[in-house]
């Protein structure tokens, strides 16, 4: 699906969805449109550490509490920068989930200048995700920085 037309159907999601599925239908929509976003999770920022909120995808992942400062993830929650890892096996930061996976992207959602949670997206496909989904999935961040 064209970036631009996901985006305006997000904003669509938000205002029509009850606030307690907001999430889960953003990811939903995400996955479903999406080929290569395999697995999609929201990660909640709780004192030190990140815990999984609602998430999308073929199998549960046992990293359900993740340090701030641990795994890619962590990474991302501690410098608020996205993470794009083209190709997990050479990322020795990399806390493994799925054997499937080959690459991923981890985008902070802040919310007053603050990392409150972030999105992270695996794929099946090494090299998987472009500047192109970097600026997208940014947007969405800020788009749920008030669901959170
Ligand atoms: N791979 C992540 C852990 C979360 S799973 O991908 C769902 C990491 O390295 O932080």
């Amino acid at each position: 699906m064209d970036y631009q037309i996901a985006e305006e159907k997000i904003v669509e999601i938000l205002h029509k969805t009850e606030e307690k599925d907001v999430l889960q239908k953003t990811i939903k929509f995400l996955h479903e449109n999406f080929e290569k976003y395999n697995w999609i999770g929201i990660y909640i920022v709780k004192d030190d550490n990140l815990i999984l909120g609602p998430w999308i995808g073929p199998n549960a992942t046992e990293h359900t509490k993740i340090p701030i400062g641990r795994g890619v993830c962590g990474a991302a929650a501690k410098t608020g920068k996205t993470e794009i890892v083209d190709d997990v096996k050479s990322d020795n930061r990399y806390l493994s989930c799925f054997i499937t996976t080959k690459s991923e992207i981890v985008v902070p959602i802040y919310k007053d200048e603050k990392v409150i949670g972030e999105i992270d997206i695996d794929s099946d496909e090494k090299a998987s995700f472009t500047e192109k989904d970097k600026e997208f999935l940014e947007k969405i961040a800020d788009m749920l920085k008030e669901h959170i």
